[in-house]
């Protein structure tokens, strides 16, 4: 029964059940882009706006600045929410009810609460505490179903208001990956996560799913087994209900929406910091031990010594099973993180820096939509980068690695076009889907901004700022033009007026909108100059290569070298391909970056013999960053092979990621 709302159980089912054309133009994969087909770049530049104003507008009222929510977050915003769900590991779904409070930004000038809402099935809504009017409206791509909710008197402004949501989510849901204990590693129990960014969250409860919204949080989570979530956990106040028992966690940083997150499963815990603790199954807690504890400590405190003290309390990994579909996810107290960084050689764990920074950068001052996703990630590429070098060794490491970046964002640009919307600092977000427009350029465009404006000012100038702007936002959200404005009032300041004309030759338009690559800067390129050597040799058909070549490098330096023999003109001989893979153990190698950046030469040169090596690896690792690139190689040099592959791994595979193979590999729904 279907309550008071005007939506009815048959036009509910047609609406869970109709699968909507997808609305994406373009598919582009994590970090490395597919020659795909894309929307006309001037199309999309002319519809960037800076806000726009969602029906009733007054005066003080935030603009509705965000294209990819359908919520009228001008006139309502989410202040806490409560969320009492029992995870139900028989039917796959998440059910119970949301508690959200919402205060009323107009002096009764709206009279509706507007949520979003992807295929969430809703029993009944409540408003304080009296059953309400409400309705699902249909379905739009990309932004899903707003749910609306009548206020019939309004409220006054600051008033709070409760809507309290029966639901449980549905087999569409896109945000959540079941797993059965076989799919497991000791195949105790089964397994569930969450992955709520960019725009998922809004598939577990609708919500206003936007990051220009943010909340402090209640969990009440009942399950037969351990939950993690994204808030403080309150093991003292653990529910034991025989079967099951309710995990409470507690959130009193307002987050946004995409950062709400669960697990639960066979999950076991040890230290590996004074602050940190690393959640993983049974089996492969040792491993993860040792990867994370000589370093959680020292990242913790060189972000620190950078920003300023760490706000959240604990900072914990969640290592999730092998189909995570990120290298790491920055839930609060929970990074939630791929099981390839646990690498038994700890030279992945530079996605834990990443996780980490984004306690400031993302978590605590967040980009008010995803068209300025930049201040999100070109931050924490900036501020993950500092901390690796404070702890690495300074200036040399630092280059290092914004020369990998340098190089990841020249091969987006070029897979794009360089007039491509995608390439820009702030990307038009009208009618897109945030995963399509998901690339390597936020992170590296955006760091190489940062970075660029800590080179104007000098970095003992830029320290100052870094502090002043994460105290500044933090709690808030922002775009593009405050952080600007940010900047311009900090350096305004008497003290710095000998860079006055520095400032002033700042092209704010020309960073923010330009496509293509921005002005490249000088780098120290000692530490890259050895993998490019060796590369040169690599060119010679006759050079004898010996493990020695690269015993005392980094992974990340093998990589570089790897990179630099895949842009040869002239793709490596089978013969020499062997070679290679043989002489530095690659295809043996636990490192998956390194393990697939040797099959993409393979691949290259069509060897053969590496194929089903590919195959093998696609069916190991979920985590997109390899996932679609290796599919994009299969395909093109074995398209049978891939697609017999990703049916084989169908269900190993999250939906997020699922979802973008078959986009690159062209497999439509219908034939599924
Ligand atoms: N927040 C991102 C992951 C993300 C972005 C998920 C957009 C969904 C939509 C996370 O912080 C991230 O950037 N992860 C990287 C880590 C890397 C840059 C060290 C990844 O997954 O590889
Ligand atoms: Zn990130």
């Amino acid at each position: 029964m279907w309550g008071r709302g005007l939506l009815r159980g048959a036009k509910f089912a047609q609406q869970l059940s109709s699968p909507s054309p997808s609305s994406s133009p373009s598919s582009r994969s994590l970090f490395s882009v597919a020659a795909a087909s894309s929307p006309s770049p001037n199309l999309l530049s002319s519809q960037f706006q800076r806000g726009r104003w969602f029906g009733s507008s007054t005066a003080n009222m935030a603009p509705v600045r965000d294209p990819n929510t359908l919520s009228n977050y001008d006139a309502w915003r989410t202040r806490h929410t409560t969320a009492n769900l029992k995870i139900d590991f028989t039917d796959k779904c998440l059910r119970g009810s949301v508690i959200i409070e919402l205060e009323s930004q107009t002096d009764k000038a709206s009279k509706e609460i507007i949520l979003d809402s992807s295929y969430v099935a809703v029993n009944s809504i409540k408003l304080n505490s009296a059953p309400s009017t409400w309705e699902i409206k249909a379905r739009t791509e990309p932004n899903g179903s707003p749910v609306h909710i009548a206020v019939p008197e309004g409220a006054a402004k600051g008033e709070v208001v409760k809507v309290e949501i029966e639901l449980a989510t549905t087999d569409k849901c896109t945000a959540l990956q079941w797993l059965t204990p076989a799919q497991t590693s000791n195949k105790a129990a089964p397994f569930m996560f969450s992955q709520c960014q960019a725009i998922h969250a809004r598939s577990l409860f609708p919500c206003q799913d936007t990051p220009d919204v943010k909340s402090t949080y209640d969990f009440n989570i009942t399950s037969p087994y351990v939950v993690v979530a994204s808030g403080v956990p309150l093991p003292e106040e653990t529910k034991d209900l025989g079967e099951e028992k309710v995990y409470k966690f507690q959130q009193k940083v307002p987050i946004p929406s995409y950062l709400f997150a669960l697990s639960s499963g066979d999950i076991a815990s040890a230290p590996v910091g004074k602050r940190s603790c690393v959640c993983t199954g049974p089996n492969e807690l040792k491993e993860s031990q040792w990867e994370l504890e000589g370093d959680m400590d020292k990242f913790l405190e060189a972000a620190e010594k950078i920003v300023f003290p760490y706000r959240w309390g604990e900072y914990n990994v969640l290592v999730l099973p092998p189909s995570f579909p990120y290298g790491g996810m920055e839930n609060p107290i929970f990074t939630f993180a791929t099981p390839t960084i646990i690498s038994g050689d700890k030279q992945n764990i530079d996605v834990i820096a990443h996780e980490l920074a984004h306690s400031w950068s993302g978590n605590l001052v967040t980009s008010c939509s995803w068209e300025h996703f930049w201040l999100n990630e070109g931050w924490t590429m900036y501020l993950e980068r500092r901390i690796l070098a404070s702890i690495h060794g300074g200036d040399a490491h630092f280059d290092f690695s914004a020369i990998r970046g340098w190089k990841a964002l020249e091969e987006a640009i070029k897979e794009y076009g360089e007039d491509h919307e995608f390439t820009k600092l702030c990307i038009s977000h009208k009618g897109i889907d945030p995963d399509d427009a998901f690339s390597t350029v936020p992170y590296e465009k955006g760091f190489h901004f940062v970075w660029s404006l800590d080179r104007l000012v000098g970095r003992q100038n830029f320290d100052k700022f870094i502090p002043y702007y994460f105290g500044k936002w933090s709690n808030k959200s922002l775009d593009s033009y405050e952080f600007k404005d940010t900047f311009l009032e900090f350096f305004g300041a008497p003290e710095y007026s000998d860079l006055k004309d520095k400032i002033a030759s700042i092209d704010w338009e020309g960073r923010f909108h330009s496509t293509g690559l921005p002005p490249k800067p000088e780098f120290d390129t000692s530490l890259a100059d050895v993998c490019y050597e060796l590369a040169e040799k690599w060119k010679s058909k006759d050079f004898t290569p010996s493990p020695s070549d690269v015993s005392s490098w980094t992974g990340n330096q093998v990589l570089v070298f790897l990179n630099a023999v895949q842009d040869f003109e002239e793709a490596l001989t089978v013969e020499q391909c062997q070679a290679l893979g043989k002489a530095y153990g690659l295809s043996e190698s636990k490192n998956a970056e390194l393990k697939a950046a040797y099959y993409h030469i393979a691949m290259r040169s069509k060897d053969t013999s590496a194929y089903q090596g590919v195959a093998d690896l696609l069916g190991e690792v979920g985590r997109m960053k390899f996932v679609r690139p290796l599919f994009r190689g299969l395909n093109k040099v074995d398209r049978e092979l891939a697609l017999e592959t990703f049916e084989k791994n169908r269900e190993f595979y999250h939906p997020i990621c699922r979802q973008m193979v078959e986009k690159d590999l062209g497999v439509a729904e219908a034939s599924k």
